[in-house]
């Protein structure tokens, strides 16, 4: 599929940096109960999984973009036993807020009053980073990146700021292809899951109903793929999770 042609299908959802920005600010102080809940617990086994397929080794630093609230970073963190410091960036304030005490208590366990185990939480925008090329081993993004308004410049900053043979990893929402999964996966994922996530919530943005919105029009499996080969990076690797729920993303930059 020709770049122009996925460009073409962006997007009718309203994705500006305004809204996302504010959308997450009214739900951050639930959005990690939320989460779990509504994934059942299984939001933590895609990130696990995550980090085993790109475990990060040595001293130069991981970046994870659209953070939130830092699961992904203490993720990469504690797989390292600390060792590796981890850049966590996000444009939304009050997600960083939580994610900066969640970072706190994450050295506590560990123990450190050192460098071990730090996180440094950034508020910077995906599609503008204030930080060098070529420099992380790996660049992460969990279920941020469908909601970056600009999907590709999002995507070129990730390879801009990989170090040359480094990782991007992308994990996403996806549609499960197995039927009779899909149909009844598809019906919760628009019908109750947006019910149960506006309820509990209480957020005047609509997130929850944004969530099966954006998921439905973001692409997937190979388009994505391509996507991320326009942007630079070379061996692609998808890995469908939970029935297809969600996919992992990886390719790797240049060296
Ligand atoms: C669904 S949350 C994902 C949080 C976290 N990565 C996780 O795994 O739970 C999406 C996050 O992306 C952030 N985000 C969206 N667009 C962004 C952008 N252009 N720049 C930085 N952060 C962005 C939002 O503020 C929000 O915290």
């Amino acid at each position: 599929m020709s770049l122009t042609a996925v460009q073409e299908t962006d997007s009718k959802v309203d994705k500006s940096d305004a809204r996302v920005r504010r959308m997450f600010g009214e739900i951050a102080g639930r959005y990690d109960f939320l989460n779990h809940l509504l994934s059942a617990g299984v939001d933590k086994y895609w990130r696990w999984r995550t980090v085993r397929k790109v475990p990060p080794q040595g001293e130069r630093p991981v970046l994870d973009l659209c953070t939130g609230t830092g699961d992904l970073a203490i993720a990469f963190s504690r797989a390292s036993r600390g060792r590796t410091p981890i850049v966590a960036c996000d444009f939304c304030h009050e997600m960083l807020v939580l994610g900066e005490a969640k970072g706190r208590q994450h050295r506590e366990r560990l123990g450190s009053n050192t460098a071990e185990g730090q996180i440094t939480f950034i508020e910077a925008d995906t599609q503008r980073l204030p930080l060098s090329a070529d420099h992380f081993q790996i660049v992460s993004v969990a279920f941020g990146l469908r909601n970056v308004s600009d999907t590709d410049r999002g995507l070129a900053e990730m390879v801009r700021v990989c170090a040359a043979g480094g990782k991007v990893a992308v994990l996403e929402f996806s549609m499960p292809h197995w039927q009779p999964f899909r149909a009844v996966y598809g019906w919760y994922f628009r019908n109750v899951l947006p019910r149960i996530g506006q309820l509990l919530s209480g957020n005047r943005s609509q997130a929850y109903r944004y969530l099966p919105e954006s998921v439905g029009e973001f692409p997937s499996g190979e388009a994505l793929a391509e996507r991320m080969r326009q942007a630079g990076l070379i061996e692609i690797e998808i890995y469908p999770m939970t029935l297809g729920v969600a996919t992992l993303y990886l390719g790797t930059k240049r060296a």
